[in-house]
């Protein structure tokens, strides 16, 4: 859902993006909607001809910036797929959550406290400039904050300056105006950790359609 999501805005926006699984054919056959509501990927495809399905590898190479919108328990695994030299120097925009559902709903954080999943994979991937983004909204909000009404926040943590002036460029395309830096990789372990209040908000809302609005 998040990488359909972030794909489709990237090449809306002109960017030539090539998407990730780890089964091409198998994900390119799928003719099942998922249980909320979203087409299949081969329809969903039909209306993208123009975003290109390889393996994590491919899209690993591909990809002069990467966007890491695995699930957290997998994150690691989908990105030691990947050659290293197309891995080294890039930006990753991890959006990814340390969701753990093997004991049922809700979730719990598999990773949290003292670390978080943007550090786990800046450590197993040193030669990459992870950045935490957007992980702390639904997808139909990332790529259009417009949908909610008023101003409403997205959080970013790194360590690379450059990285994060790159990712905080590519957030104001997606039309983000209130980007709050929270400062070094160390700072995701926040964004990850209010994952359980906004699943609470999602029930107790019963939309996933809001946003956290930081108020001065
Ligand atoms: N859904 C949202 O609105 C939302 C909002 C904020 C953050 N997030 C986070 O964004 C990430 C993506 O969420 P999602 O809802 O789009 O789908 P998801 O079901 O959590 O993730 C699907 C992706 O993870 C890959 N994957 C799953 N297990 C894997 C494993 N063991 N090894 C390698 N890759 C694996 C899948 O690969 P295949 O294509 O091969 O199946 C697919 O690319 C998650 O970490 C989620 O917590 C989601």
């Amino acid at each position: 859902m998040v990488g359909r999501a972030i794909a489709a805005k990237l090449a809306e926006l002109g960017h030539t993006v090539t998407m990730g699984t780890r089964d091409p054919q198998a994900t390119a056959a799928r003719r099942e909607g998922d249980a909320y509501g979203n087409p299949s990927f081969a329809a969903w495809q039909a209306a993208q001809p123009q975003i290109q399905l390889g393996t994590f590898a491919q899209a690993a190479a591909d990809g002069e910036l990467l966007f890491n919108c695995t699930a957290g328990g997998g994150s690691v695994a989908a990105l030691q797929s990947a050659a290293p030299e197309d891995l080294a120097g890039k930006t990753l925009v991890d959006v990814a959550n340390p969701l753990d559902f093997s004991h049922g709903m809700p979730p719990s954080l598999s990773v949290c406290n003292t670390d978080s999943l943007a550090e786990t994979i800046q450590r197993t991937f040193p030669a990459l400039k992870v950045v935490k983004a957007l992980n702390t909204m639904n997808a139909n909000v990332m790529v259009n904050p417009a949908l909610l009404a008023g101003e409403h926040s997205v959080f970013v943590s790194g360590n690379d300056a450059a990285a994060k002036a790159q990712v905080t460029a590519l957030l104001r395309s997606f039309g983000w105006r209130a980007i709050i830096d929270l400062g070094d990789l160390s700072t995701a372990r926040g964004s990850e950790m209010v994952l359980p209040l906004w699943l609470s908000l999602m029930g107790a809302l019963g939309t996933p359609l809001f946003n956290f609005a930081i108020a001065r």
